[in-house]
């Protein structure tokens, strides 16, 4: 089965964010009572929370298509409007990493998001004019790891905006029991619950999880999921008890052995791992904050007595 079968078409097969699909689901409601499309929604947070998922139930339920694009996949102004001009009444523009549109291409939308419309520049030099387009009624869901990289005008024309959030043990213990179903493999509700616990709050890394596990219960045991299986199988996959997995034991273990714990600033520490510090802060930092691992403090981020302790380091105490 390919991956997309695991994604929820509906709001109601789709587990947790609760806030976000609570609201959605009276925007949606209203929106198709009144028969006009939704307004902009933008997502944020964390890479592998259900963004794009999302996206597409919005779609469905609407009743309309889903055109999908990224930030860095759209180079000139030109393609952005081609794209825009394509779409039908009510549809969804998906656009992946928003953060990412260079300004040029970012202008395009200002019209379109407010007024449905683009100004396409008629001519050269001195004669040169602009023309107005008019587009369907769209429905523009933006999605990013940081809204903080969004521009002012950009954010300020979401009608919607969504923080989601890491998922719970038990909601994504309930992902991987609804997965191991579509995916036809055995599970016991123990063994769903190791894999929830290593699955660093995220239903992607769940779903993969999932599968790898399955690989070793289908060739090394009977083909269920076990507890015994999914600890067996995960140790292997060097993903631990708080599923951290090699990145991020190695971020930790450079700031205790280079920056004796820290403090340490994010360009140094990105550095010192050879990681995009971007990429740091957005996919690895969250996670180690939320979960005690780090702290931010103003000097720089600093390893915890969690994280010694988790790790096997002695603590040496604070400073
Ligand atoms: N698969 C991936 N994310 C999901 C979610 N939030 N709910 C249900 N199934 C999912």
């Amino acid at each position: 089965k390919i991956e997309g079968e695991l994604r929820p078409q509906h709001l109601d097969e789709y587990i947790g964010q609760e806030k976000a699909k609570e609201t959605l689901k009276i925007y949606i409601e209203a929106a198709k009572a009144r028969g006009e499309a939704l307004d902009h929604v933008l997502f944020y947070g964390p890479p592998g929370l259900g963004k794009t998922t999302l996206a597409g139930i919005i779609a469905n339920e609407m009743g309309v298509h889903m055109k999908v694009t990224s930030g860095p996949a759209i180079e000139k102004p030109g393609e952005m409007a081609a794209i825009l001009n394509s779409l039908q009444e009510h549809d969804v523009l998906f656009v992946d990493e928003i953060h990412r549109l260079n300004r040029q291409v970012e202008e395009v939308l200002y019209p379109a998001m407010e007024d449905y419309a683009i100004d396409i520049m008629i001519g050269k030099g001195a004669g040169a004019r602009s023309i107005r387009l008019n587009l369907p009624k769209f429905t523009l869901v933006g999605a990013t790891t940081r809204a903080g990289m969004l521009t002012a005008p950009l954010r300020d024309r979401f009608g919607v905006v969504n923080r989601l959030e890491f998922y719970t043990d038990r909601e994504l213990m309930t992902i991987i029991l609804r997965s191991a179903h579509v995916l036809g493999v055995e599970i016991e509700e123990a063994g769903a619950l190791e894999l929830a616990r290593r699955s660093r709050g995220t239903p992607r890394l769940a779903n993969r999880l999932l599968k790898r596990v399955r690989d070793f219960a289908q060739v090394k045991y009977d083909g269920k999921i076990t507890k015994e299986v999914a600890n067996y199988a995960l140790d292997l996959l060097d993903v631990d008890k708080y599923g951290l997995d090699h990145i991020d034991r190695s971020i930790l273990l450079t700031m205790i052995e280079k920056f004796q714990g820290g403090p340490v600033g994010l360009d140094t520490l990105a550095a010192a791992i050879s990681e995009d510090a971007g990429t740091l802060e957005d996919v690895y930092e969250p996670y180690l904050l939320k979960n005690g691992f780090i702290q931010r403090t103003p000097r720089g981020r600093v390893v915890t007595e969690f994280a010694y302790r988790h790790l096997g380091i002695p603590w040496i105490g604070s400073s």
